[in-house]
């Protein structure tokens, strides 16, 4: 049996912030944790998708590898880690509809006490990485996940990522992840793992 169950839900339009957490994935497996990937769906119509070359035949292959995530999911977790692209500095709408579909376990109190964190893409180097995963910390405090940052607590942060969560920059979805956004990923999902499982034994509320 697993030590900890760590949930990685994200939204990837176009497979990079999907490369992060699959990496985060790999960090809390070795971590022990037992993790679930799973990816928001849209909420725009197919009309809006059909406009952007693409688009729905990325969300149909990614969603052939993963499944949407429920609440069952979040309840199930120790830990949830929440993904997105950036949309215009903050998280993507898809996400977020997810995250506003946990409203009953929030007003059950039954997300209190896991670990929460966050990842994230962008397009540019200053387009919004950072208020993007600040963006997720608003929802996980309301939902009193204990929040838990990268820091610089490894040093593939002094080449990578965020103080606040893992990153990425796609130059227009041109580049997928580097080997030293993959290694703060990695870290990441390591990090979490091991805090969750604290966290748990504890019996923290
Ligand atoms: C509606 C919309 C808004 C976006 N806003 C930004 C932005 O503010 N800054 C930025 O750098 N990239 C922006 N992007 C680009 C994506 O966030 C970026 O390409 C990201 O790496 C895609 O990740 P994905 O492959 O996981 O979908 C935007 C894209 C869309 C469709």
């Amino acid at each position: 049996m697993a030590d900890v169950n760590i949930l990685i839900a994200f939204y990837s339009r176009s497979g990079v912030t999907e490369a992060l957490a699959a990496a985060i994935a790999e960090g809390a497996k070795t971590a022990g944790g037992e993790v679930r990937l799973r990816r928001a769906r849209e909420v725009v119509s197919a009309e809006i998708m059909a406009h952007a070359p693409g688009w729905a035949e990325a969300a149909q292959a990614m969603n052939a590898r993963h499944e949407a995530p429920t609440s069952a999911d979040a309840e199930w977790a120790d830990a949830i880690i929440f993904g997105t692209p950036t949309r215009f500095g903050a998280m993507s709408s898809e996400l977020k509809a997810y995250i506003d579909g946990l409203g009953g376990l929030w007003a059950q109190g039954k997300l209190n006490g896991k670990a929460g964190a966050a990842f994230c893409s962008t397009s540019t180097v200053h387009g919004g990485n950072e208020s993007t995963l600040l963006s997720m910390y608003n929802p996980m405090a309301h939902l009193g996940l204990i929040i838990v940052p990268t820091g610089y607590a490894d040093s593939s942060l002094y080449a990578a990522g965020t103080p606040y969560g893992a990153s990425a920059v796609s130059y227009n979805k041109a580049t997928p992840p580097t080997e030293n956004d993959l290694a703060v990923a990695r870290f990441q999902g390591r990090r979490v793992a091991a805090v969750a499982k604290a966290l748990k034994a504890a019996g923290v509320k």
